[in-house]
């Protein structure tokens, strides 16, 4: 879910609307508004996207200058209209809005209800506000000390705003799990879940940390404390570093596409500093500082979620090809509950976009516990993840909007490939003319990736016409493109709604081959390094059931190109590099199918960027 708010001079409807639409990547399930002006409240909320809300809050347009708003990712209850944020407190004077989960809210529903409190919705939210209300007047407590009085009692994850009817000058917000930026201009106070909602007012912002709130007065300022012990806190203001123009479509018709055909730049920009091929060195301070952690470590131990995941299973084959550590790749939210052995000598790396998947966040903290030294790779500068972690690298890929993620992706890869490739070379694994070679080749990776954009997308675009109405599809890939398989289908099931399945090719004639006949179009990733030949004969058993291949090869390709419905051509690279390149053919198809069938392709049904719930 995603919050803003707005506190100043200007109208606040507008801002609030606009920032809503920034933040429709965290959910879109259900959107809604208040703002507030002579002691009452404008309130509209609806099931839909947030242009469904602008289309029926046009009235409540009434100059005030205080209000909040919520776009939602449906947790608790449908998405409907009643189950929408904003919600009211019984007796109408709080209004509140709120992403995450209140984990133990149906005892607190059960004492409220036995004192009276109604409930109109299902959601957790609702009755988070009327212990607020119910605090409030019973002991008589500011709106301020109410609200820390109550995330005292709740258990769960959050990040709130709540606004008081005879308080237009204030709102109180609090975090714990969900993130939550402030921005401060002059007499003006902005909230939002991140800060693209109000990077074109002010580029100051202080970052709650978890287990903090603030009471924002307008003419007073920023007062934060710790919600356990109502200690003060000195907020620290940091500059944003984004631009505008990164969030914004810049001519592409979705930001997907605007994603894809940033990757030679995001790339480059992931290495910048850190890849020095003249001296023959890879910086980075996160792996530097910590060397012996790493040198040493019994074993890697990577959890991530959804596409991060993929890139962790590259880095399986990447480190432990180029440094020979051991390395496991586990889904976050298994790892969690399935009581892992840890080990402090046990180096563990989240890797998340975001910085924010609760599942992924939640396995690091067990990791820690344990004692394991936890590194992060994050997209987001001072997210969640970031901020626990021992030491880590930023992809430094740019903001990235679209929720199907891909210049993302790319970046993970990146800064995996460095990382391996710098660990091999100070554990001895690698020489320095491998050493040599890789980096300078890892340094032409922009370009490939550029040329690669060039040539594949026509192809691409005829292949997505072609099989847009299958109802299904395999993706084939061994080896270091086994997960580009998996990756492959998981970009076409997210945004074009085809079942896709991706499996290791060889895999594939122990089960999916009972799938395959001349409807089932398979996409195999079939590059000359990675085992070719046996790829090859995956293949030609494919065509002996008369599938539909549509083959991923190098250039210059001539087995595959016999046996195969339609080739897509890629730059020869190590294989070590080829899931990069052959990511881009398959973000696009993925892209052109679903454009074709009419989706939603930067908000498909169901999904959310950052999820932080578990
Ligand atoms: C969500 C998104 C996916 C993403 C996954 C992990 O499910 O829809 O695109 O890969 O979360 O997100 P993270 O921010 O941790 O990389």
């Amino acid at each position: 879910c995603g919050i803003v708010g707005y506190l100043g001079f200007r109208e606040a409807y507008p801002i609030i609307i606009n920032g809503l639409k920034r933040l429709e990547y965290r959910g879109y399930d259900s959107a809604g508004l208040v703002v507030m002006n002579n002691n009452s409240f404008g309130l509209v909320k609806t099931k839909g996207k947030v242009s469904e809300l602008e289309e029926k809050s046009q009235n409540i347009n009434d100059g005030a200058t205080v209000g909040i708003g919520h776009t939602r990712w449906a947790t608790h209850g449908v998405p409907n209209d009643v189950n929408s944020h904003p919600h009211l407190s019984n007796d109408g004077n709080l209004v509140i809005v709120h992403n995450g989960i209140i984990e133990n809210y149906d005892s607190i529903k059960t004492e409220l209800k036995q004192k009276g409190f109604v409930f109109h919705s299902d959601t957790d939210t609702e009755v988070l506000v009327n212990l607020i209300q119910y605090v409030k007047n019973s002991e008589n407590l500011s709106l301020t000390e109410a609200v820390r009085y109550a995330l005292n009692e709740v258990i769960g994850a959050y990040a709130i705003a709540v606004m008081e009817k005879d308080q237009p000058n204030e709102i109180v917000v609090g975090r714990l799990g969900s993130p939550l930026a402030i921005g401060i201009g002059e007499n003006e106070f902005f909230i939002a879940s991140d800060a693209s909602p109000f990077l074109q007012f002010t580029k100051d912002a202080v970052y709650l940390d978890d287990g903090e709130m603030a009471t924002i007065t307008l003419g007073q300022g920023v007062d934060v404390r710790k919600i356990k012990d109502n200690l003060q806190v000195i907020p620290a203001v940091q500059e944003l570093q984004m631009n505008l123009e990164e969030i914004e479509k810049g001519g592409f018709e979705h930001f997907m596409l605007k994603e894809i055909y940033e990757q030679p730049k995001s790339i480059r920009d992931t290495m910048r500093g850190r890849l020095l091929v003249e001296e023959g060195v890879i910086k980075m301070a996160g792996i530097w500082d910590h060397q012996e952690r790493f040198l040493n470590a019994k074993r890697i131990i990577i959890v991530a979620c959804g596409t991060s995941y993929h890139a962790g299973l590259v880095a399986e084959y990447l480190i432990e090809d180029l440094a020979r550590i051991p390395v496991e790749v586990e889904y976050a939210s298994e790892f969690r509950y399935r009581n892992p052995i840890i080990n402090k000598r046990d180096v563990v790396i989240a890797i998340s976009q975001s910085g924010e998947t609760a599942d992924t966040l939640a396995a690091l903290k067990l990791a820690k516990e344990k004692g394991a030294f936890i590194y992060g790779i994050n997209n987001v500068v001072g997210s969640s993840i970031a901020r626990i972690t021992d030491a880590g690298s930023y992809t430094h890929a740019g903001p990235e909007i679209g929720v199907a993620s891909t210049k993302a992706f790319t970046a993970q890869l990146t800064i995996l490939s460095l990382i391996a490739i710098k660990l091999g070379k100070h554990n001895g694994n690698l020489s320095t003319e491998r050493f040599n070679a890789l980096i300078s080749e890892l340094d032409s990776i922009p370009e490939l990736v550029q040329e690669t954009l060039e040539t594949t997308a026509e192809q691409v675009i005829e292949v997505a016409e072609k099989y847009k109405d299958a109802p299904n599809a395999l993706y084939l890939g061994r080896g270091y493109n086994f997960p580009s398989a998996l990756e492959g289908a998981l970009k076409l099931k997210e945004i074009s709604y085809i079942h896709a399945e991706g499996y290791p090719a060889a895999e594939m004639k122990h089960g999916p081959i009972a799938l395959i006949d001349e409807n089932m179009p398979v996409v195999i990733i079939a590059t000359k390094t990675g085992h070719y030949e046996k790829v090859v004969s995956n293949a030609q058993e494919i065509k002996a059931r008369k599938g539909q291949i549509i083959a991923v090869v190098n250039k210059g390709d001539q087995e595959v190109r016999k046996i195969a419905d339609h080739v897509i051509e890629i730059p020869n690279s190590s294989e070590e590099f080829s899931p990069i390149l052959a990511a881009i053919p398959l973000q696009l198809l993925s892209y052109y199918v679903a454009v074709k069938l009419g989706r939603n392709v930067d908000q498909p049904r169901n999904l959310a960027k950052s999820v932080t719930v578990e």
